[in-house]
């Protein structure tokens, strides 16, 4: 298994385009609601707004892209709306898989998928069989996904494997049990829709990543808006905890 550093423990490279982008696709509803239509449009919308995105991130030479489709608190949500979201969800895999393999997209899903129905869970596992091969972009998709679940889950996997190592327990330890160990961390995170908050989503893996936050509702946010985003990231001095003299010196 290749394992990626921790920013915290050594300093990454830093790219000019992004390795890895994670996005909180927030707005739809209010996408919706502008137009008075059922929330349910704008997820709808939003479905599309990702087709887009996931083009324009293999066009720019992303690597990975991660999106946040349903948190574990999103269950809080009206029962008919988390039934529908689900129902895109199961549409979008039997729709997308076969593209999304000729395209060479590599997916992933981190999230607890044991909460699903047996048919979305038996959709994820094929996709991710059939595409796992693929070299091209890593598509992560984040569902029933929390960034507390996510540490939680590592830490009861080494308490199973054994509990001793709790003990003496360090971060490099921790790594190959996240959710996402197979990627590095995001170099930027984007959240559309206005708000300013992690939501609960990559909590460990944000540590060191740039933060950007667009008003765009998730389904107008297009190829023209990412390249914003990324432009704006390439404006940033990662300093990891080092100060903008020793960046220019190079050390
Ligand atoms: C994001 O859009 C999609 C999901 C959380 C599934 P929202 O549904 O949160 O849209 P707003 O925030 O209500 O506009
Ligand atoms: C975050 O959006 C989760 C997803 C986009 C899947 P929310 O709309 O659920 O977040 P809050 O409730 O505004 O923090
Ligand atoms: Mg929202």
């Amino acid at each position: 298994m290749t394992l990626f550093g921790s920013s915290t423990q050594q300093v990454p490279q830093a790219r000019c385009i992004p390795q890895h982008i994670a996005i909180i696709m927030d707005g739809n509803g209010r996408w919706a609601k502008k137009r008075f239509l059922p929330r349910v449009a704008g997820h709808r919308q939003g479905v599309i707004a990702v087709r887009g995105i996931i083009k324009a991130c293999a066009e720019f030479g992303v690597d990975y892209l991660t999106l946040f489709a349903f948190s574990s608190e999103n269950w809080r949500r009206p029962k008919e709306e988390v039934n529908l979201l689900m129902e895109l969800f199961v549409r979008s895999l039997e729709a997308e898989i076969e593209a999304m393999h000729e395209n060479n997209i590599r997916l992933k899903v981190i999230g607890d998928i044991s909460s699903f129905s047996t048919r979305l869970q038996n959709l994820i596992r094929e996709g991710v069989d059939q595409t796992q091969n693929n070299l091209g972009l890593t598509l992560t998709i984040a569902a029933n996904y929390g960034g507390r679940w996510d540490i939680m889950q590592a830490i009861k996997q080494i308490a199973d494997v054994n509990p001793q190592a709790l003990v003496e327990l360090n971060e490099a330890d921790l790594l190959p049990y996240l959710a996402m160990h197979y990627a590095p961390e995001p170099d930027l995170f984007i959240r559309t829709g206005g708000e300013m908050r992690i939501s609960n989503f990559l909590l460990w893996q944000l540590a060191y990543t740039e933060l950007y936050f667009t008003p765009i509702l998730w389904p107008d946010f297009d190829k023209a808006a990412l390249s914003a985003a990324i432009d704006s990231y390439q404006g940033r001095e990662r300093r990891f905890g080092r100060t903008s003299e020793q960046l220019e010196e190079n050390v």
